[in-house]
C-alpha cells in the first residue's frame, strides 16, 4: 500500500541533499509496503531566488522503483543540492495504484495548483469521495492527475482562498477538509502560505510521529486540543489556544526534528520516541512546536496521545546476510517463536500468562462461540489452530475469512468472541469486521504484530505476537507466531480443567522444543533448493493433505502462488475422489503432507490414490515414519512433534521452496509483483 514519510528539521541545520537523503532513506525503508511509483516535495529556489522568492515547491515525481526517483532527483541540475535550510518540511511518498495508472502526474504528491500552493499527499480514499469531492468544487480550475487525493489538495486551496479571515491556520483548514472526506486516508500537507509548517491527519491508514531532540521535551503525554471546547464562538474557526502545557517542543533549546511516516521501519533509524495517531486526529507543526487536534470529544476518548518507546533495532529491519527480507525471515523462526513465548510460557512449571488477556480471560471462557476473522495467511493460522481450539475450549470455532465474512453479514451475539488476527493490524476488511463485531456488542481480540497498529488499538484486548517486523510481502514468521499465539490461547482457555492437564503438559511440552524442531526443518534447505531446481520450470504444483496440515496446504500453495507465480492449489485429501482426482498423472507435481496423527491412514489412503494416477508425490512426513519413506519415491522428512504442533514444522519446507522457486525464476522475492504487504483498501 501507500507509504508516506515526512521530515521537518526546525532550527537542526540540514542541506538540500540531506534533506533528500533523509527522504529517500524513508521510502527506502517503506518500499515493502508495496508501490509503483515514488515522489517527493521539497522546498525550491536557489541562491538568491531563495532569498528573493521564498517559499516555492519543488516536486519529484517518477514511476517505478525509489532508486529511480532518486536518479530522477539526480537529473535535477536546476537544484542547488548544497543550499542549507534551518528550517524545513520535506514530504514523500510511494504510491499503490488504486485510481489512475502509474504514472509521474499520478504520483504523490499532488498538489492544489501548479503553483505548487498547498500539497497533500496522502492514501487514496474510495471512489465515492472522489466523485463527493469533484462535483463539490464546480469552480476548481483543471485536475492533472486521474488520483482521487487530488482532490483534497483542490479542496484545501478552495479553502484557504474563500477563508473568512486571515488568521487561520493551517490545522483548521485539514480540518475543514477532513471533514468533507469518506473512507480511509493518512495525510501529511505542506503549504508555501505556511513555510516550515506540516500538518498531518489519518483515518484508517496508520501514520505516526517520531520526535528526535537532545533536550528535554516539554511533556511526554500531548494533551489533546478539542476545536468544540473554543470558548470564544469567535474563534470557533480557530484551532484553541497553544502553550505549554498543550504542545510538544524541547525546553532548554529550540532544536527539534520531526519524522511522520506511515510505519515505524521508517522512523527507527532516526528515534525511537514515536506518538501513534488516533483516527481524525489533526496534528501540526508549527515554529517546532507539535499539538493534536480533533473536531470534537467523544465518549472513550483518550484525552492525551503518549510517547512511546519503540522497541525495535534497526538490525531487524535490515537484511543482514541473505538475499532477500523473506529469506531472513524464515530463518528468523526459531527466534521468533520464542519472542513469541517469551514471558509468556513457563515450562518448569506448566502454566501461561498471557498479560493483553487476564482481564477478559473469565468473560472469553462464558462465551458461546468463538469467531477467528482475517485475510490470507492470518487466516490460514485460524484454520491450522482451529482443531485444537474446538478440542481445549469444547467451543464451536468458525474461522472465517472476513472480506466474506462482511459480504455475509454474518450474525454476531453478544456473547460472541471474535478475533482478528493480523500481521499488520491495518487490513481493511479485518479492520472493518472488527467494527462490524463491536457494534454487535461481540468482545473483540487482536492478533497482531504490530505495535499501536488499528487492530490492536480498536480491539477490545490481545495478543501481541512479538515476531518482530516482517518486511518481505510474503508472510512467513508471522504465521508461525500467530499459531503459536493462538495455541497458548487455547491453553490458557483451558487451564483449570483437571480431565485435559496431560494434554496440556504434552502441547506445552511441544512449545519447548519446538524452536530446536524449526531449526532442524531449516537444515533441509539445500535439499529444497535441489527440489526448487526440478519443479521451477513446471506451470502447476499441487499439494494435499488433511486434517491439521490442510492449513499447511493452503498456505504452500499461496506462499507458491504470490512469489514465483506459477499455479498452486492446496487440495483437502479427504476432498481428493470429489473432483481433484482429476488433475493427477504422471506429469502433475504433487506435494503431500502425511503426518502420524489421527489421520495418518487416511493420508496413506490418498498417497495410494494418487500413485495409482502414476503421480508421483514428493510427500512431506515425519522423519521415523519409515512405513511412508520406503514406499514414497521421494520424501521431506521432519522431526517428529507433538500432533497440534506439527503444522508449524510442516510449513517450513513449503516456504523454502517457495523462496527457492522464485529466485531461480528470477522474481523479486520481497516485492511480488501487484500485491502490497499491508492492504488498507478493501
Ligand atoms: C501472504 C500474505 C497475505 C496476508 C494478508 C493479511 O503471504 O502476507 O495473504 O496474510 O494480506 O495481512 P495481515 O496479516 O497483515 O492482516
Amino acid at each position: 500500500m501507500c507509504g508516506i514519510f515526512a521530515y521537518l528539521n526546525y532550527h537542526v541545520p540540514r542541506t538540500r541533499r540531506e534533506i533528500l537523503e533523509v527522504l529517500i532513506k524513508g521510502l527506502r525503508r517503506l518500499e515493502y509496503r508495496g508501490y509503483d511509483s515514488a515522489g517527493v516535495g521539497i522546498d525550491g529556489g536557489n541562491g538568491k531566488q531563495l532569498e528573493t522568492k521564498p517559499n516555492t515547491i519543488h516536486l519529484i515525481k517518477q514511476t517505478g522503483k525509489v532508486k529511480a526517483l532518486d536518479d530522477e532527483i539526480l537529473r535535477q541540475q536546476e537544484l542547488d543540492l548544497d543550499v542549507e535550510f534551518d528550517v524545513h518540511l520535506g514530504i514523500a511518498h510511494t504510491r499503490w495504484a488504486t485510481h489512475g495508472v502509474p504514472s509521474p502526474v499520478n504520483s504523490h504528491p499532488q498538489r492544489s495548483d501548479k503553483n505548487n500552493g498547498l500539497l497533500p499527499k496522502a492514501i487514496p480514499i474510495n471512489n465515492n469521495t472522489y466523485l463527493l469531492l469533484k462535483s463539490f468544487l464546480p469552480t476548481t480550475p483543471g485536475f492533472e492527475s486521474e488520483t482521487d487525493t487530488e482532490t483534497i489538495a483542490k479542496l484545501v486551496k478552495y479553502l484557504y482562498d474563500n477563508r473568512e479571515n486571515d488568521d487561520i491556520t493551517f490545522a483548521t483548514l485539514v480540518e475543514q477538509v477532513t471533514q468533507q472526506l469518506e473512507g480511509a486516508f493518512a495525510l501529511v500537507f505542506k503549504s508555501v502560505h505556511y513555510p516550515a509548517e506540516a500538518v498531518v491527519t489519518r483515518r484508517g491508514g496508520p501514520l505516526l510521529i517520531g520526535v528526535r531532540c537532545d533536550h528535554k521535551l516539554s511533556t511526554d503525554h500531548i494533551p489533546i486540543l478539542y476545536r468544540s471546547a473554543a470558548k470564544d464562538k469567535k474563534t470557533c474557526n480557530t484551532i484553541p489556544r497553544m502553550d505549554q502545557d498543550t504542545c510538544l517542543f524541547p525546553v532548554d533549546d529550540k532544536a527539534v526534528e520531526y519524522y511522520f511516516a506511515s510505519d515505524a521501519s521508517a522512523v527507527i533509524e532516526h528515534t525511537n520516541q514515536v506518538i501513534f495517531l488516533e483516527d481524525d486526529d489533526v496534528a501540526a507543526v508549527s515554529d517546532g512546536r507539535l499539538s493534536i487536534h480533533r473536531i470534537k470529544r467523544t465518549a472513550g476518548d483518550h484525552p492525551a496521545r503518549a510517547i512511546q518507546t519503540l522497541q525495535m533495532e534497526l538490525q531487524q529491519i535490515m537484511k543482514g546476510n541473505f538475499s532477500s527480507f523473506m529469506q531472513k525471515e524464515i530463518f528468523e523462526q526459531p527466534e521468533s517463536v520464542v519472542n513469541t513465548m517469551r514471558g509468556r510460557v513457563n515450562f518448569e512449571n506448566n502454566t501461561l500468562i498471557l498479560g493483553g488477556l487476564k482481564d477478559h480471560i473469565k468473560e472469553i471462557q462464558r462465551c458461546r462461540r468463538l469467531i477467528l476473522i482475517a485475510c490470507g495467511t492470518s487466516y490460514h493460522a485460524g484454520v491450522a489452530t482451529r482443531q485444537v481450539l474446538e478440542e481445549l475450549t469444547e467451543l464451536p470455532v468458525m474461522v472465517e475469512l472476513a472480506s466474506d465474512f462482511l459480504d455475509r453479514n454474518t450474525p454476531v451475539f453478544r456473547d460472541d468472541v471474535c478475533f482478528f488476527i493480523s500481521q499488520s493490524g491495518e487490513t481493511a476488511d479485518s479492520l472493518l469486521a472488527l467494527r462490524y463485531c463491536k457494534e454487535r456488542g461481540a468482545l473483540t481480540v487482536g492478533i497482531t504484530n504490530t505495535v499501536g497498529s488499528s487492530i490492536s488499538r480498536e480491539s477490545d484486548c490481545g495478543v501481541h505476537i512479538n515476531a518482530g517486523p516482517e518486511i518481505g510481502v510474503a508472510s512467513t514468521k508471522a504465521y508461525t507466531s500467530q499459531f503459536v499465539a493462538l495455541i497458548m490461547f487455547a491453553l490458557l482457555m483451558c487451564d483449570d480443567r483437571i480431565s485435559v492437564q496431560p494434554r496440556r503438559r504434552e502441547i506445552i511440552q511441544g512449545l519447548k522444543v519446538l524452536p530446536d524442531l524449526i531449526k532442524e526443518v531449516l537444515s533441509l534447505d539445500e535439499e529444497i533448493q535441489k527440489l526448487a531446481a526440478e519443479l521451477y520450470q513446471q506451470k502447476s504444483v499441487l499439494i494435499m493433505g488433511r486434517g491439521y496440515h490442510y492449513a499447511t496446504c493452503l498456505e504452500g500453495a499461496l506462499k507458491i502462488k504470490e512469489i514465483t507465480y506459477m499455479h498452486s492449489e492446496g487440495i483437502l485429501a479427504g476432498e481428493l475422489k470429489h473432483g481433484p482426482l482429476a488433475l493427477v498423472d504422471k506429469l502433475m507435481p504433487v506435494i503431500m503432507i502425511i503426518m502420524r496423527d489421527h489421520t495418518y491412514t487416511k493420508c496413506q489412503n490418498a498417497l495410494q490414490q494418487v500413485v495409482a494416477r502414476q503421480g508421483r508425490p514428493i510427500v512431506i512426513c515425519d522423519k521415523e515414519d519409515y512405513e511412508t519413506i520406503n514406499s514414497s519415491s521421494r520424501t521431506i522428512k521432519v522431526p517428529h512433534c507433538v500432533d497440534c504442533l506439527q503444522g508449524v514444522l510442516s510449513v517450513i519446507p513449503l516456504q523454502l521452496l517457495s523462496f527457492h522457486l522464485a529466485v531461480l525464476r528470477g522474481f523479486d522475492v520481497d516485492c511480488p509483483r501487484n500485491l502490497a504487504k499491508s492492504v488498507t483498501v478493501e
